[in-house]
Parts: structure tokens; sequence; C-alpha cells
């Protein structure tokens, strides 16, 4: 079949139709996972009447719509039921925290609980009679006080959350403390401030461990953790974190490195990812983060496909035993289970300046991974004084360096018409270090004119002895690239009209110009997990 180009992806998370954005209160519970999130039931575009979307799903492929959890039917959310986390109590109990926006559009704390525990689906909710339990506190504006996270447990056994805010232009994060989630004790301080960033959204909170291969449960403290701090942006609109110790008794949080990356942290995602949140899965050991990735394209082309958004595919997240001071991202490995039919093109050389297919049939629906090797010599010979490259400020894969950009092109067509090319390129700076940038160019990924063509990307940490590596989810829209092993990750929303269904071809491409470059490519074609494919509406034949 030839699909249509705005097409649904095939293992993403959507709903059926309409408006999605952050991800909300996702958790396991009796063999579930369950995944809330910001639904618009009336459109495509966001508004005023934002309800609680519900899923849930055994493997986070096949998912089971499930009816909406709560409406805006209270003054004290009726102009949105914002976003929210969950917390498991050691008794197993769920409470919900989410932000209402009243009748007078105040941003205030709401608590929910399941109504019935034994439904392993969580159907139905019930919001606590005495809501909302937090108004903003004095000094805070009345709309700067906004999603609770998931709290955890104090050494002195009550229970503590954070939530974003901004005092002028510093970015904030407010700590609480409660026994019953009913009453809350506003902390002196704040867990972390940095100035010049703005509001504060959907800060998120968790430890993670720096030896161990497991993830953390929210509360865990023990020698040999760190916590990390992720806030996003309302100003830019990305999602960086950071790590740092925790100080449990004075609620405060100090960074490692409050100097580098103007102490806001690395972006979990140089692409198009935000409003993320984790949660600890006890079903498997492991943290997963859920990011919601946001249409490039003009609203009227939402209007008229009648949906918005897609969440990205769950990551469990590591702390880099190897780096130290990143963290690692990749895919849950449920999705391994969608992989069909894997080609290998081993050591497949690409001369400088030039492209080589890779016969995979269609390429819309993929799961792939390539390992390049460069010429030590020539990386040797590198000129010191080169200008350091740098993904947004360049003109993307058709900038041609020493020893870059070469890397693989995306939902290609035949004419190479459109394409989305991701890409490494290595640079030497004037110190003589190595620099290795991991980008993404979206000028050609569609002829569409109302689409974002930016060129993203950041550096790659590389270690002595490695190979360049990248893993790349391609889902007909969305494409998902994973550089060394997940250290630097990149998300493209893109909007291909040609390179679509059959139509859709993989390239390697070397557009440097000093030395040819080989790569190792593994690549599986991925099935359609059910419930997308209940779904999708337009297929033509
Ligand atoms: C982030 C956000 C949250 C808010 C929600 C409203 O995208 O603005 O701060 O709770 O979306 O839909």
């Amino acid at each position: 079949p030839k699909m249509l180009s705005f097409e649904r992806t095939s293992f993403h998370f959507q709903p059926k139709k309409n408006w999605m954005n952050d991800p909300n209160g996702p958790l396991f519970y009796k063999g579930w996972y369950h995944l809330f999130y910001q639904y618009n039931p009336d459109g495509a575009v966001w508004g005023n009447k934002i309800v609680w979307g519900h899923a849930v799903s055994k493997d986070f492929l096949k998912w089971h719509h499930l009816p909406v959890a709560m409406y805006t039917d209270k003054w004290y959310d009726v102009n949105g039921v914002w976003t929210g986390s969950a917390t498991t109590l050691p008794n197993g109990d769920v409470i919900m925290l989410y932000t209402g926006s009243t009748n007078e559009s105040v941003q205030v704390q709401n608590l929910a609980y399941p109504a019935d525990p034994s439904d392993p689906l969580l159907v139905d909710w019930v919001k606590y009679p005495n809501n909302p339990v937090l108004f903003p506190p004095p000094g805070i504006g009345y709309k700067d006080f906004r999603d609770p996270t998931t709290a955890w447990l104090t050494s002195e056994g009550k229970w503590r959350i954070t939530i974003g805010s901004k005092h002028n232009k510093t970015g904030i994060s407010l700590v609480y403390d409660t026994v019953d989630f009913k009453n809350y004790k506003l902390l002196k301080g704040v867990l972390h401030e940095v100035k010049g960033t703005g509001m504060w959204e959907c800060v998120d909170f968790f430890p993670v461990s720096v030896d161990g291969t497991d993830g953390l449960d929210t509360s865990y403290m023990a020698k040999g953790v760190k916590h990390v701090v992720k806030v996003s942006l309302d100003d830019d609109r990305c999602d960086y974190y950071s790590f740092g110790t925790y100080e449990p008794r004075t609620a405060t949080w100090t960074p490692d490195n409050p100097n580098v990356d103007a102490g806001i942290g690395l972006r979990y995602d140089y692409g198009i990812f935000y409003a993320s949140k984790t949660f600890y899965d006890p079903n498997k050991k492991r943290r997963v983060l859920w990011g919601w990735i946001k249409e490039t394209d003009s609203e009227n082309s939402d209007v008229k496909k009648g949906w918005a958004s897609v969440q990205a595919v769950p990551r469990t997240i590591l702390f880099d035993k190897k780096t130290g001071n990143n963290l690692i991202q990749w895919p849950v490995e449920e999705v391994e289970e969608l992989r069909s039919n894997k080609k290998v093109f081993d050591k497949v050389e690409i001369k400088a300046g030039s492209v080589v297919p890779l016969e995979v049939g269609s390429a819309a629906q993929l799961d792939i991974k390539a390992e390049f090797e460069v010429d030590q010599k020539v990386i040797e010979s590198l000129n010191k004084q080169q200008v350091v490259y740098n993904c947004s400020g360049s003109r993307g894969a058709a900038d041609r360096g020493v020893l870059g950009p070469f890397g693989l092109l995306i939902l290609a067509d035949n004419d190479l018409i459109e394409h989305t090319p991701v890409y490494f390129y290595i640079s030497k700076g004037p110190g003589g270090n190595l620099h290795t940038l991991f980008c993404a160019d979206h000028s050609r990924s569609s002829v569409a004119g109302d689409v974002d063509k930016g060129i993203y990307g950041s550096t790659v940490p590389v270690l002595h002895g490695e190979k360049l590596t990248v893993r790349i989810l391609v889902d007909h829209s969305i494409v998902e690239s994973f550089a060394q092993g997940g250290r630097t990750c990149i998300t493209s929303r893109v909007y291909p009209t040609k390179a679509i269904g059959e139509n859709a071809k993989l390239y390697l491409f070397n557009n440097a110009t000093g030395s040819k470059i080989s790569a190792s490519v593994e690549v599986h074609q991925m099935t359609t997990s059910t419930s997308a494919a209940n779904t999708r509406t337009r297929t033509t034949h």
C-alpha cells in the first residue's frame, strides 16, 4: 500500500485522533503500564478544555485506549486538567497529583485517586472533595505554578514533592512536604534555581545509580546515588537535565557542574522532545522516560489531518558509567520484538562525496544500527586551526569538511529530493581535541512549505578506541536517533510527501572531502504494533 503524506505512525503512541501533549502520571499497576496524557477531545489543537487521555499496555507496543480519566468538571480544573504525576505508596495505593486551571485561570494542585483499586485498568478516578490541595504561595504568579512531581519519601517518613515556577526570570522549583497528600507544608528555599531560564514546566527529580545497571525507585537514597533534576523550559521548549547531590535535610540539590551548560544541564534530546517525565518500573527494575513529540508543521495542517503529536518511544535511562557525565537513553527493549527480516551490510565503503543505496525494500518502518570507521591517519592529520563545526549554525549535510558530514539519509525518495540526513562530523578544536558532532538535517526532509526545516544536534562524547555508532528508529514521520549507545539523541518530526511507503529509501552518505568512510549496517523492518494498525485510517491502494 502507498501511504499518504503526514501519515500516522506504526509503533509510536498516539490517540486515535485530536490533540495530545505531555505524558502524565505514567505508572505500572497490577501488570499494566498506564499512560495518561494531555488531550483535547474537541480537536487537533491545544485548548482550554484539556483532559487526561488514558491508555494501557503490557509491553509499550500494543495499547488499549481507555475512556478519558479526568474531565474539566470542577471549578478548580474547569480551564484544564493539566500535567501531573503518580506516586505508588508502599502498600500499593496510587496517588495522583495534577495541576488544575481554575475558573479564574489560577494554577492549583489537585489530588485524585482510583475509584476502584481492584481494577488493574484504573478506569475510574475520584477527585478529592476538598480540592485544591495547593494554591500558588505568596510571591508566586498565579499562572506560574504547575506540574507536580512524583512524591518521594523523606528520612522522617513524610512525602516530598517539587513544583516548577519562577521568580522574575529565575526558574525555580518549590518543595512541599506532606503526610496525607491533602495538607502540605512549603519548605524554605527551593530545590534548585537557575537565573534567566524563565518558567520551569514539568520538573522531574529522580535518583540514578552511578555503578549499578538497574533503575532506582524515586525514594531510593544511598551512597553511590546521584540525583537528576530535569526541567522543561517554557521559553525554548526544550528539556534539560543535570546531575547533582540531593541534601534531604535542607531539601536542596546542588549540581555537580554548575558552570557547564549555562547551569541548566544537557538536553535529553536535541530534536523535538518536551515535557518529558520518568517513572520507575518495578516490573523490570528500570527507569523509563516518556517525552512528547510535538508537530512542526502548521496548525492548519494539523486541523486538516485531524490529529497532532505523538509520544516518543519510551526510553530506559541510566547513568553513563563510561563518561561519568551524561545519561544513556535507549528505546525500551520491548521495541525489539517488532524487528523482522534483518539485513546486514558489512564494511560498505563510502567514497568521499558519494551516496550508497542500501537495498532494504521500503525504508519507512525500520530499526537501524550503524557503525562507522574513519581512517585514523586522516583523524591525526586534521588541521587544528579548523573552525569547530556546529550543527545548527551550519549548512547541514551539504556542508563539506575534511571529516564530515557522513551518515545515513533517512526517509529518502529515489531522486533524493526529500531526505533526512542523520550524521556525524569530526573536527579538531584549537587545543587539538577531537570534537564529534551528531546532527540531523531537516532542510530537505519535505517539499512541503509549512514545516520546520531546522538543523539540530550537539557534540557526542566518543571515548578513546570507540567506533562511531548510531541507532535509528524510523516510523513514517518520526525518526529517533541515538548516538554512541544513547549519549546524544535527536528526535525528528518530519513530513515526507515523496519518501513514503514503498518509495521510502535508505542511503549511506559521505560528504567529507578528506576520507572514505567504512560503514557496517544492520537493518530490521519493523512490524506494526497492533493498536496502531487498528487506528490507522489513511491508507490508499
Ligand atoms: C507543558 C504544559 C504544562 C501544563 C500542560 C498544559 O507542555 O504547558 O506546563 O501543565 O502543558 O497542557
